[in-house]
């Protein structure tokens, strides 16, 4: 198109949610969300300016040009908004809620970290906590005329929990320490997603000293890391240390040299990085799981096309790093999973200068809310999109045209660091769960509608029966 025919075109106007409907809908949004978005896009079309809560202006998107442009063409103009920064209190300035130059010199830092041979390398302990938590159930069904019933959310949580701080922190950590790290990180994000959510109940939060409780929660997290991370930089200086570190992530972060200083991290920044590699390496995997574990309970001709080909590719061996191409039933149950649940359902970003897109004008400060759920739910862009098809991500099948329209791990220079990690531990978890045990729904279990919070967990736990094969 010419400039004077772009110059000609009038701007786009975005429809806007009226300030009292936004009100009206804050509670049917606090109830539900996905459904009230789902009612807003049907309603006013991909884009629209919305109140979020009734007072934050912000503009919804399903547009996957939108999406793109924002988190990828255009990706200097955006930063994270407030609410992520306001998680930085709680979960400190690593990767995932810094910005600007010192999030890119971070990001050029930690990103070799996450290289498929260092994933290939965490695979191994990957499969022996997968082991480990595998075990005792099977020993239970065993003894309970071969099957049992497990919450699946709760035990996902557990074994993501352990995968990820495993994986960052090796075995220092006694099984009493796991524990405690997972209760302090569910409580701290519980709270501040309730800041969040209900910011209007915060002066009733100060006046019962909930903040200064969460704060004090937050100092006993960072000692507990702290504590650990200098008795590991201590052995590793220490003069004819006896062995070799662990090959872990945070040797990794340990090890690791600025480009253009060559001087390593800052101890604090360490800490602040291997916190948030916790944070977003755990929930994540573990409702994605969850999911998994749903959608195949419900549909077991899925899991017994896994079987079919793990038998096939495997016989009676375990799976490798290296068989997981050969194993491609159990991931694209994995990623068919993240488009019909996806954990990061909303990603938000706030333009920090004024922008257009596609004769949209953005003023500088618009605050984006990039709704992936409603991308992955579009049936412009997926066929009969409520039903759960595995096949769809097969190399021969048709992919959507829209190079956004699946964005699970986000795109752009922020995509997930953990990406490659997250896809082999859940393919391997689908793997292992599937070559010991039939999954099933128990009858008469109500089907499990989300609840969207930082992430897009099931509305209280459910369970699954694990039978043995
Ligand atoms: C199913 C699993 C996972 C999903 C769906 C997921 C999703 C995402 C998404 C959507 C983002 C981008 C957020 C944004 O642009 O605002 C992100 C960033 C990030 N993820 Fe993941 N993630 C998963 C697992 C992991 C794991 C296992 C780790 C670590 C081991 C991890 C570490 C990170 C970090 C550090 C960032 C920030 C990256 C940056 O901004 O440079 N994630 N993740």
């Amino acid at each position: 198109m010419a400039d004077d025919d772009l110059e000609a075109r009038p701007p786009r106007v975005l429809p806007q949610v009226p300030r009292w409907q936004s009100l009206r809908n804050s509670l049917k949004l606090a109830a539900d969300p996905i459904g009230a978005l789902g009612a807003i896009h049907a309603r006013y079309g991909d884009t629209a300016r919305l109140y979020i809560g009734g007072v934050q202006p912000s503009v919804l998107t399903r547009d996957p040009g939108l999406v793109q442009h924002v988190l990828q063409k255009n990706h200097r103009n955006y930063a994270k908004s407030a609410f992520t920064r306001g998680f930085s209190r709680y979960i400190g300035h690593g990767l995932l809620t810094n910005d600007g130059p010192d999030w890119l010199r971070q990001r050029r830092l930690v990103q070799p970290g996450f290289h498929r041979q260092r994933v290939a390398g965490l695979a191994g302990l990957m499969q022996e906590i997968v082991a480990d938590a595998l075990g005792p159930l099977a020993r239970q069904a065993a003894q309970n005329g071969g099957a049992v019933a497990v919450p699946a959310h709760a035990l996902m949580t557990r074994l993501t929990f352990r995968i990820i701080a495993r994986s960052v922190f090796s075995t220092s950590f006694a099984e009493a320490e796991l524990d405690r790290l997972a209760r302090l990180l569910t409580e701290i994000q519980a709270f501040f997603v309730g800041t969040i959510r209900q910011p209007y109940l915060n002066w009733w939060r100060r006046l019962r000293g909930r903040f200064r409780y969460h704060d004090a929660l937050t100092a006993e997290l960072r000692a507990l890391l702290g504590r650990y991370i200098a008795q590991r930089q201590a052995a590793s200086a220490a003069p004819g240390a006896p062995a070799p570190p662990p090959d872990d992530l945070l040797q990794m972060l340990l090890d690791a040299r600025y480009e253009d200083s060559g001087e390593p991290m800052a101890p604090a920044r360490v800490l602040d990085e291997a916190l948030i590699l916790l944070v977003a390496g755990h929930e994540t995997s573990a409702n994605a799981l969850t999911w998994l574990l749903y959608l195949l309970a419900r549909h077991p001709a899925e899991a017994r096309a896994i079987q079919a080909e793990t038998a096939a590719v495997l016989g009676p061996r375990a799976p490798t790093f290296a068989d997981l191409p050969r194993l491609g039933r159990a991931l694209y149950a994995v990623q068919e999973t993240m488009r019909l649940y996806p954990p990061a359902w909303m990603v938000d970003r706030v333009a920090l200068a004024d922008d257009d897109y596609e004769g949209l004008r953005i003023p500088k400060g618009t605050l984006f809310s990039l709704y992936l759920y409603g991308l992955h739910h579009d049936p412009r862009h997926w066929d009969e999109p409520a039903e759960f098809r595995p096949a769809r991500f097969a190399p021969d099948a048709p992919r959507p045209l829209a190079p956004f329209a699946y964005a699970p791990f986000g795109g752009g220079p922020r995509l997930c660091v953990g990406l490659q990690f997250a896809l082999t531990e859940m393919q391997l978890v689908a793997v292992e769960l599937l070559r010991k045990f039939e999954v099933e729904w128990p009858a008469g279990q109500p089907p499990v509608a989300g609840q969207p919070l930082i992430t897009l967990r099931p509305r209280g736990d459910f369970d699954v029966r694990l039978r043995l094969r």
